[in-house]
């Protein structure tokens, strides 16, 4: 008889990434420090200047495939050796996926899809490229990148959710927990459902206790790695 494994959740932010060289969105030096995140990465912004917002994707795009997945994403993929692993991501690069992580979802969409400008749908892969103005969805819409941006639906929510709800244990990594609905995720995890927090900046979230490794994420994987299977 197969044994089941347990349950293990990842809810993923922009600091696993760090270390490939991605930016994070709050820190000193991160993306809303150089960009309105209300001009390009909300709905109104698109509306206002497309233009801008296409640019900044095509930017983000463009460096997605300069960058390499880091140890934390790999410890995490290999973590699936010792669990059922699903990694709820609100990321939207590809590192999980390069790292081979099997069970991945996104909260606020994909960087290497597109998809209509009028609804959610025809949505296509596009890989690195820029999406050029004037590019058509199979809707006759201009083609747009497929992120959810402030303003927009988090479609994913409800399924995520539920996952949560399921894990026998909860890994937070590199977030900081100011986005919702994706950080309300952490209340549905069961109360008896250990919570590892890694992140270099103190995190605090109401009303759960977590076990906090205050590291980077490439380090701090490691030490849970050791925490939850070397050492169960
Ligand atoms: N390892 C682990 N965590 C790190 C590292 C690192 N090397 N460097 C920074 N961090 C942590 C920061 O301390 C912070 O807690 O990563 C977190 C990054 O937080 P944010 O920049 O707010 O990113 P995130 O939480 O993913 O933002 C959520 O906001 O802008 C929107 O849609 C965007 O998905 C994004 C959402």
């Amino acid at each position: 008889m197969a044994t089941t494994f347990k349950k293990l959740v990842a809810l993923t932010g922009a600091g696993i990434s760090a270390e490939s060289g991605i930016n994070t969105f709050r820190d000193s030096g991160g993306l809303w420090e150089q960009y309105d995140v209300m001009e390009v990465a909300s709905i109104d912004g698109w509306r206002k200047n497309p233009q801008l917002v296409q640019r900044f994707y095509n930017e983000r795009r463009q460096q997605l495939a300069e960058v390499a997945p880091n140890a934390a994403h790999h410890i995490l993929a290999e973590l699936e050796a010792h669990f059922d692993v699903t990694v709820v991501t609100q990321n939207v690069d590809n590192l999980h996926e390069r790292a081979q992580s099997s069970k991945i979802l996104h909260l606020h969409g994909e960087l290497t899809k597109a998809r209509s400008s009028v609804d959610s749908s025809g949505v296509v892969d596009i890989g690195y490229r820029p999406i050029e103005w004037g590019e058509k969805a199979s809707d006759g819409s201009q083609l747009r990148p497929h992120i959810v941006w402030f303003g927009e639906a988090v479609p994913m929510i409800g399924k995520a959710a539920d996952i949560v709800a399921k894990a026998d244990i909860l890994v937070v990594i590199g977030t900081s927990l100011n986005v919702y609905p994706a950080a309300g995720l952490v209340a549905h995890a069961r109360n008896n459902t250990p919570i590892y927090l890694v992140d270099p900046s103190e995190i605090s979230y109401p009303g759960r206790n977590m076990t906090m490794i205050r590291e980077k994420a490439t380090s701090g994987m490691e030490k849970l790695k050791r925490m939850l299977v070397e050492q169960p």
